[in-house]
């Protein structure tokens, strides 16, 4: 064991396993290899490492990264690395960790690597967001029935309703852009905590990994994990939001809603009941949002209570950054199919959207609008209506008019034909054309808002992974 032969000497298997942290480094193993790549060019160019050492250690990291199958045993993957580098790039070897610590490298692979995942969820959330308005599009005037309380409260379209998913989903990706500024900093040159005597250049390594800048205090850059904390946090509202669109497509597939179907694709059957189509795939969605709630409240216990500045503790809250980053993105894939493959059920919707009198409130404002009575008072007449429980006429819309309020509306100009305008669910709609309301014209216009908006962080994820990743492809290729 390298690290260990100077202090203290061997260690036993069980001890080893507790401490290692190898099965999660597999995650930043590549990040590694670039953070020791940056370090290696700085180094030399501070003329703190030859340049015939730098090309036996490059060769190295080169031959680990083709194959690291490669690295052996080691608590975690940096001591893996040095240990392989050591052995075929000779004591000089042991230059490559002049001025640095593992602990401001592992807080550098960690942003690194997350980073990297970051920029492949932007893609992933933007197409199911931009699938979502695409859809919205092509049902701006399709009815549905809308729900508060789960019960039939007014008739809506489906556009309007899929684009409240979508506007959900952007604010997610405003979340994770914000988290991406304080995740792309660098840490590295930090070394255990209290920097280095070392002339060593923090903003040239920066510069090299296409870092947005550093995290300055040394001792701040190796034990903080906020970045990680508020990355979990952005992904756990995410997958809140992914689940309760899992739930509507869950209830809106059965039998009883009956308002659309899932592709084959995505759905499972059961082993014993044949007729069985079951929304696995979505209920997937669903109960995966509380492993990634678990991530976030695990990683919160653990960091609450550390004492500056790097404690081992760290190592253990990192895997649950993965498995909520792998989670997700694999959500955001998985809703996106599904969504593109759902057949709406246009007809029954439409049924559904005009039942439980949903236009009764369209009916009170009509009242308002033509007569002019005060809004409670409209309301306490169709609440009388809607007690009788059937679809009213003129005559039942004056009787109660009268013992409600003594007014009857056919005096007040309220004629039957305004009546029957009232009650169909797609007048109801098109007359919520203000901002943001149902009606076909503001449904499209909401679209035409949203494909720029979405065009717009594309064009701003493109211009971060160009940075990012051309930085890196740079770096490997320096001579
Ligand atoms: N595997 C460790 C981690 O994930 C790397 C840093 C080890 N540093 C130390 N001082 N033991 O945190």
């Amino acid at each position: 064991m390298l690290l260990r032969k100077g202090r203290l000497g061997g260690i036993d298997s069980d001890v080893l396993e507790f401490i290692s942290s190898r099965e999660a480094d597999a995650w930043i193993t590549q990040a590694d290899l670039d953070v020791d790549r940056a370090h290696l060019v700085m180094l030399q160019e501070q003329g703190l490492i030859g340049p015939q050492e730098r090309g036996l250690i490059w060769q190295a990291i080169s031959e680990i990264e083709a194959d690291p199958n490669l690295l052996g045993e080691g608590e975690d993957v940096h001591e893996a690395i040095e240990a392989y580098v050591i052995a075929r790039a000779g004591p000089s070897g042991g230059r490559m960790h002049t001025g640095r610590s593992r602990n401001d490298e592992v807080a550098t692979c960690i942003r690194l690597a997350l980073r990297g995942q970051m920029l492949g969820l932007f893609d992933e959330l933007l197409s199911l967001e931009s699938t979502l308005v695409e859809l919205a599009a092509r049902h701006a005037a399709d009815l549905v029935p809308g729900f508060t309380h789960l019960q039939h409260a007014q008739p809506t379209t489906l556009g309007h309703h899929l684009l409240a998913h979508a506007d959900a989903l952007h604010r997610d990706c405003q979340r994770l852009e914000d988290a991406y500024s304080r995740i792309n900093r660098s840490p590295l040159g930090a070394a255990a905590f209290a920097s280095t005597g070392f002339p060593i250049d923090r903003d040239r390594t920066a510069e090299l990994l296409g870092f947005d800048g550093l995290v300055e205090n040394s001792m701040d850059a190796v034990s903080s994990r906020d970045f990680l904390l508020e990355t979990l946090c952005a992904l756990s509202i995410m997958m809140v939001n992914l689940s309760r669109m899992a739930e509507e497509v869950i209830l809106w597939s059965t039998q009883e809603f009956g308002y659309l179907e899932i592709d084959d694709l995505f759905a499972s059957t059961s082993s014993i009941m044949p007729q069985k189509k079951n929304p696995d795939t979505a209920e997937l969605v669903r109960g995966k949002t509380g492993s990634v709630i678990g991530c976030l409240v695990s990683a919160l216990a653990t960091a609450k209570a550390l004492p500056m500045s790097y404690n081992r503790d760290l190592q253990e809250i990192t895997p649950n950054l993965w498995r909520a980053v792998s989670i997700a993105r694999s959500a955001l894939r998985i809703m996106d199919g599904c969504y593109q493959s759902l057949r709406f059920s246009l007809a029954r919707l439409e049924e559904s959207a005009g039942a439980g009198f949903s236009t009764a409130t369209e009916l009170a404002d009509s009242l308002v609008r033509v007569t002019g009575i005060p809004f409670r008072t409209a309301h306490q007449i169709v609440g009388r209506l809607a007690a009788a429980g059937q679809a009213p006429n003129p005559d039942d819309l004056d009787r109660a008019g009268q013992e409600v309020a003594k007014v009857k509306p056919s005096q007040m100009g309220y004629s039957a034909d305004m009546l029957r305008h009232a009650l169909d669910p797609h007048g109801n709609v098109a007359v919520r054309n203000r901002p943001g309301g149902p009606a076909p014209s503001e449904v499209r216009r909401m679209v035409r808002r949203r494909r720029s908006l979405i065009r717009q962080a594309q064009k701003r994820s493109d211009q971060r992974r160009e940075k990012a990743e051309g930085a890196l492809q740079r770096l490997r290729k320096t001579a």
